[in-house]
């Protein structure tokens, strides 16, 4: 992936980057903060928890982000499909530039393929590739940059049953040791307190039901504009979903290619099965300083909640779920 910049440019960008920074310190300490599943604090900004770095990156997304016209968002809470969704609609997108088996995915992790607008782009003045109008984001639908908004570029939201995001959220905590962070300042809170501080919306970018309704009304508000999809409904059926993402992003499938076989390649090549083994997916850090790859691919299954939650677990969180989501139109079933 190349990134074209001057080094003038970098230079100046370096300056104005160290004096936004300062200020976004400031906006940030004066925010109502909790101590969160690590012993890092959380801080409560536009009704969403966030953690230091993604705060910093959002609020400078908010400033400086300049979308492209033909931007595309993939958005979601973490745990409910990110990686599976930047790999499927990368593939849709590249698959007239390269031939599956030479496809980047097999050579570039989902998440360096498309980076994501408050972590990795917000961290590096926004220096994109430009071949890609891909962005991942799990910033909440109301905190978007306003010039996201009004450029009226394309969003498509995946999200999850909340017992199995809590589930997988907290196995990636619990197992994920930052590069060069002590481990017992990394160590992540039990899954009973986990579970507390998740039912009371204090999470990375909770609380997850209202992530889940912004997007969820804006995608009926404005159907045309975001597609949102379930995790459970891209596992029962891979290859109406794809096509229906094709034809959203406006890379829709010719007959050719469907008689050709290429929407079952596609969804073949993202399956977990084939990423998770690739050696790519399975050794390194992201971004060279952050977590380990393998962790983005654990079981990529339905219903691994039954493993980990007692009943009256599972019963509280669909209690909650169904109180939160009630009349809204939307409701999970993992
Ligand atoms: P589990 O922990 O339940 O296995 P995210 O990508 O948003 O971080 O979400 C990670 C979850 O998606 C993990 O769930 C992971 O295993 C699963 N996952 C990753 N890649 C996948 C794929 N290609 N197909 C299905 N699930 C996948």
């Amino acid at each position: 992936m190349e990134f074209s910049s001057s080094k003038s440019n970098e230079k100046e960008d370096h300056r104005s980057d160290l004096k936004t920074l300062n200020l976004y310190n400031e906006i940030i300490s004066t925010l109502p903060k909790r101590k969160g599943w690590k012993s890092d604090e959380l801080y409560h900004y536009q009704g969403f928890w966030h953690d230091f770095f993604n705060l910093e990156g959002l609020l400078s997304a908010q400033q400086h982000f300049k979308p492209q016209t033909n931007d595309i968002i993939l958005s979601s809470f973490p745990k409910t499909g990110t990686t599976w969704l930047k790999a499927l609609s990368f593939a849709i997108m590249t698959r007239s530039s390269f031939d599956i088996s030479a496809s980047p995915l097999l050579t570039t992790m989902p998440h360096e393929c498309v980076l994501s607008l408050e972590g990795a782009l917000a961290h590096n003045s926004f220096h994109r590739n430009q071949d890609t109008p891909l962005i991942g984001t799990h910033v909440p639908y109301t905190s978007l940059p306003k010039s996201m908004i009004d450029s009226g570029c394309k969003i498509i939201y995946i999200c999850r049953d909340p017992k199995d995001t809590f589930v997988s959220l907290w196995q990636f905590a619990r197992n994920a040791s930052l590069k060069g962070v002590d481990s017992s300042t990394s160590e992540v809170v039990d899954l009973e307190k986990a579970f507390e501080l998740f039912c009371d919306g204090v999470t990375y970018y909770g609380p997850y039901w209202d992530h889940v309704l912004g997007y969820w009304k804006a995608s009926l508000e404005s159907p045309e504009r975001i597609l949102f999809l379930k995790f459970e409904d891209l596992k029962k059926e891979a290859l109406f979903y794809v096509k229906k993402m094709a034809e959203f992003v406006g890379y829709p499938f010719s007959l050719k290619e469907e008689e050709k076989g290429m929407v079952q390649k596609i969804v073949d090549l993202c399956s977990f099965q084939n990423l998770s083994e690739l050696e790519v997916n399975k050794t390194g850090h992201l971004h060279g300083n952050l977590f380990e790859k393998r962790l983005f691919f654990r079981k990529g299954e339905t219903g691994d909640w039954k493993n980990y939650l007692t009943s009256t677990m599972a019963t509280r969180l669909d209690q909650i779920t169904e109180q939160k989501l009630r009349s809204s139109g939307l409701t999970f079933n993992a």
